[in-house]
């Protein structure tokens, strides 16, 4: 019969997998990001990952196991969206906000895993592994939170565009955006300033 043991190992295993996946993508992460503030918070997290890769070894080595991993399909498959949603958005304005969305989903799934085996490790009596586990919970939030920060600073504003705005200030008049109209074009902008040139 499988115990909370069993359960608690099972999930380490995916965590230390999840980790290892998380340390390589975040360069590519910084890489993609086009606001310095991003990358450098990306920077740092990817500095404490690489810890938390190690605080989990202290984790397996705390129950007298060793460190294995297991692949984590759920990091799999975040890491892989957050790769597709950095290539649509390459070259847009939103990028920075698309990045973020990305990197906050995958702190939402480490801080729900980091929360369960924090409480578990409790429960089986190892005071080590819940601390390790503890501090490791603590650093998820702390840069979940930094995320939502630089997002509201700037990388939400940044992204959002003219058409978007022109949108907003259409539906607050009672009209439908430009966009959704049937038969009309959205006014290009700058055409008067052109016609002022010419003359
Ligand atoms: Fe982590």
């Amino acid at each position: 019969m499988k115990t909370l043991k069993d359960l608690f190992l099972n999930e380490l295993a995916d965590m230390y997998d999840a980790e290892r996946r998380i340390v390589k993508a975040l360069p590519k992460m910084a890489k993609a990001a086009t606001c310095d503030d991003l990358k450098a918070a990306i920077q740092s997290h990817l500095k404490e990952s690489e810890g938390h890769v190690k605080k989990l070894e202290q984790v397996f080595h705390s129950f007298d196991e060793k460190a294995r991993g297991q692949t984590c399909e759920a990091t799999v498959g975040l890491i892989e969206e957050g790769d597709e949603i950095a290539g649509e958005f390459k070259d847009s304005p939103a990028i920075n906000a698309a990045l973020i969305s990305a990197a906050q989903k995958v702190e939402h799934y480490e801080m729900a895993s980091y929360g369960c085996l924090h409480e578990w490790a409790g429960l089986l009596g190892n005071a080590q592994a819940a601390g390790l586990l503890q501090q490791i919970l603590d650093e998820e939030k702390a840069a979940n939170e930094s995320l939502t920060e630089l997002a509201r600073a700037s990388s939400n504003q940044e992204a959002l565009g003219e058409d978007d705005q022109n949108g907003m200030e259409n539906e607050a008049a009672g009209e439908r955006p430009a966009s959704l109209r049937r038969g009309t074009r959205p006014v290009e902008s700058g055409r008067k300033g052109n016609k002022t040139l010419r003359r």
